[in-house]
């Protein structure tokens, strides 16, 4: 092996053995650099005569090019292998399951709602809702609560630290009732001169607040009022729409309803009605379901009507025990603990 024949050799061992495109550059400029060896032997080229010159220069340039490809070679081995180890490093496992996105879902009382709202509106009922901060007037007075009813006490109701135009303290609404006596004067203002006046036919969920926590108690829960108030409209047309949503609600026909005798201030006759159902866990078991009864003529007056000429009935329900008798869910503090594990078996 000549001279030129052991530097290229070298010289491709050593680019051979450079781990990095940085190491091989500089091994390039050993052999090709300004100083490298193979410019310093066409350096020293200057010193042959020119036929001795001519055939040495060809050899160099010979050597000089198979260096060079020697050198490109590892250029592309190292070029390679580094994208190789990039692919490697970015390797996507298609077998790993997706990440899911977190779409959410619906709570088990506001489907409960959405579900009482499609059943009465396929009824040709209204849904309003309205404010939780109520006066005074609407939460008690205009519902014909005397000025001493217990409902209005400290212990039962939340007051806001702000007064309405009367002086009194604005309340947490302790029920949806306050919505009969809005929606009725808003129907009675937009009818005014119609000669019959149309139906009000309404429901108005929401939430309501009071002081009592338990596990069948929370100081914030559901409501939902309904409210058909017409020419005459008796409670055989409450039993009979009554029953009906609970026909569709609980997808069943295996039920008894039963009205037993209540007091509300704002109905005269009152009544509690009690659901029971003829088969499955809870077969036999009269359930309280809602507080129903005909709307008292002073609470018709605060709508804005006469009395003689308007009649009808009210009901208010528990969105949360609708619910929660649907479920069989056994507290109603699942229900606002804000728990995924419970939640998500609604969705
Ligand atoms: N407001 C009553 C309550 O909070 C429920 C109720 C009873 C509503 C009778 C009504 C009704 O509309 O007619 O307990």
């Amino acid at each position: 092996m000549n001279e030129l024949d052991q530097l290229v050799s070298s010289a491709q061992a050593d680019f051979d053995v450079a781990p990095t495109p940085a190491e091989l550059e500089n091994a390039k400029a050993r052999y090709l650099g300004k100083s490298g060896r193979v410019t310093e032997l066409l350096k020293a080229l200057g010193a042959l005569p020119f036929e001795a010159k001519k055939a040495r220069g060809a050899e160099i340039n010979q050597a000089k090019a198979r260096i060079e490809a020697a050198l490109q070679a590892r250029r592309e081995a190292l070029a390679e292998a580094e994208l190789q180890a990039q692919l490697r490093a970015e390797a996507l496992d298609v077998t790993l399951p997706g990440r899911q996105r977190g779409i959410g879902g619906l709570h088990p009382v506001s489907r409960t709602i959405e579900r009482i709202e499609a059943i009465f509106a396929s009824m040709g009922f209204d849904v309003a809702e309205g404010p939780e901060i109520e006066t005074d007037w609407m939460s008690f007075t205009a519902l014909n609560n005397p000025e001493n009813h217990p409902a209005r006490s400290m212990q039962d109701t939340f007051y806001v630290d702000l007064k309405d135009e009367q002086g009194r303290w604005l309340n947490l609404r302790p029920h949806t009732s306050p919505m009969q006596v809005r929606y009725a004067r808003a129907h009675a203002a937009r009818c005014a001169g119609m000669d019959p006046m149309p139906e009000i036919r309404v429901i108005a969920p929401g939430r309501t607040y009071r002081v009592d926590s338990d596990a069948t108690h929370s100081p914030m829960f559901h409501q939902c009022e309904g409210l058909w108030i017409g020419q005459n409209i008796s409670f055989k047309d409450l039993k009979f729409v009554f029953s009906d949503f609970v026909r569709q609600f609980f997808e069943t026909d295996d039920f008894d309803v039963r009205f037993r005798p209540s007091f509300f201030p704002f109905t005269e006759p009152s009544a509690e009605i009690d659901i029971a159902f003829r088969s499955g866990p809870l077969a036999g078991r009269w359930l309280e379901v809602a507080g129903s009864g005909q709307v008292h003529p002073n609470v018709v007056r605060n709508y804005g009507l006469d009395p003689e000429q308007h009649i009808g009935f009210a009901f208010g329900m528990g969105p949360d025990r609708l619910a929660m008798l649907r479920y069989g869910i056994d507290d109603l503090r699942l229900m606002f603990d804000g728990d995924l594990r419970f939640l998500q078996q609604f969705n």
